[in-house]
């Protein structure tokens, strides 16, 4: 892996920016061949997903198509949005489809996307390993396929995967309660904790927990952290489809068997905010203690952030996803320009974001899928107005809570 720091004027791109540095982790994995395909007309996609929208198709413009997975967590909203209108700018036509959380309407979405003779396909898929068969359509129809966000497993017909590093994201909770409670030097002090991760069918949940796992089972070997449900493994502590009403259900069934004696729950860490989101419901509601619980997530949503600020959600980790889709759109350009993309995108690309080019951490059964992978902000109250207001990724209103720009 090799560090450089690459000045560059302010990007025109999306929105206001911090200063340069990008990571390149050359490796020699070769990535799947990607074919330059046609530069057919389209149509708006067959009704079906929860929307579809598309743009006047450009004489001999190549058209993408976009599969974003519901728009019922905030972020994919914000996903969908940049890549459709950041690839519009460029002039291709934009075929975007949210398939409300069900994997047989993304499937069929895709097929969708597939008859239109898309020419890059761009998916977050709901369920990782679902799509096999539909991308070996896409595959023999020569459509290259970006994996965005959440790694699709078990199918050769991936060309890249462009994400954040999803490992990290979990360690930078697992370290914010660590250097919260500075938990290093607690001695005989001991502290409760209760996880809330993920949905099992998204390649990502299982590294965001091990990511905070793996820092914290030191303490819970120790004593100094305590679990009173004994809910330690992923697969305890998943929530289906990241859902709030879910993680908001199992936290009240928790604290009601194992907090109702007054037992003091310290920290509640939770892989993102939609799980965040329902466990702070179930602690206002149902929990009985009067102390402030710390609560982690990710994703900067607006309810999360209006929390920050009331001292309800004690951080979040952001990824800013318009620099996700800053990558996704200039990884597609080369891709459809016939490039077979690697390190050397982002040495040229002088993006205003860190990123790093990695060619061994993601395999998807298929093997390993080369992948630019961003680098996520922790956000508390105390840098709100650095990391969101001044980036000009958010506005405060005038109430002083952080809105999406
Ligand atoms: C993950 C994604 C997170 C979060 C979650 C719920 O795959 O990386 O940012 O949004 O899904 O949608």
């Amino acid at each position: 892996m090799k560090k450089r720091l690459i000045s560059l004027a302010l990007s025109a791109a999306l929105v206001g920016t911090m200063l340069t540095g990008c990571t390149g982790n050359e490796g020699g994995q070769n990535p799947a061949p990607v074919d330059n395909g046609g530069a057919e007309a389209t149509q708006a996609p067959d009704a079906g997903g929860e929307t579809a929208t598309s743009a006047p198709v450009a004489e001999g413009g190549k058209t993408i198509g976009i599969a974003m997975p519901t728009q019922s967590l905030e972020r994919w909203n914000r996903d969908g949005s940049y890549l459709k209108e950041k690839f519009e700018e460029k002039g291709y036509t934009v075929q975007l489809t949210y398939s409300d959380n069900k994997i047989d309407q993304q499937v069929k979405d895709i097929e969708g996307l597939i008859a239109d003779n898309v020419d890059l396909l761009v998916i977050a898929a709901i369920d990782g390993e679902s799509l096999t068969q539909v991308l070996g359509d896409a595959k023999s129809n020569n459509i290259p396929v970006i994996s965005y966000d959440r790694l699709i497993m078990g199918t050769d017909a991936i060309s890249y995967y462009v994400s954040f590093d999803n490992y990290t994201v979990g360690k930078l909770q697992g370290q914010f309660v660590e250097s919260s409670l500075d938990l290093a030097n607690a001695g005989d002090k001991t502290y409760n904790i209760e996880f809330t991760a993920g949905d099992p069918a998204d390649n990502n949940a299982g590294f965001f927990f091990n990511g905070a796992y793996d820092v914290l089972k030191p303490y819970i070997d120790k004593g100094t952290l305590v679990v009173p449900s004994g809910q330690t493994t992923f697969e305890k502590v998943a929530t289906a489809q990241w859902d709030t009403a879910n993680a908001m259900e199992r936290m009240q069934n928790i604290l009601g068997s194992y907090y109702s004696d007054g037992t003091q729950l310290d920290v509640a860490l939770c892989s993102n905010d939609s799980t965040a989101l329902g466990v702070t419901q179930a602690i206002g509601t149902d929990y009985a203690g009067s102390n402030t619980v710390l609560i982690t997530g990710q994703d900067g949503d607006v309810a999360n952030l209006a929390n920050i600020v009331d001292g309800k959600q004690t951080m979040t980790v952001y990824k800013a996803v318009a620099n996700e889709a800053v990558a996704t759109i200039d990884l597609g350009v080369a891709i459809l320009n016939g490039e077979t993309p690697d390190a050397s995108l982002i040495d040229n690309a002088g993006w205003s974001f860190d990123c790093a080019y990695d060619t061994s951490s993601y395999d998807n059964g298929t093997g390993v899928i080369p992948s630019y992978l961003l680098v996520p902000t922790v956000v508390t109250k105390d840098n709100i107005q650095k990391e969101l207001v001044d980036t000009g990724y958010y506005t405060l209103d005038s109430n002083g809570y952080p809105q999406a720009n």
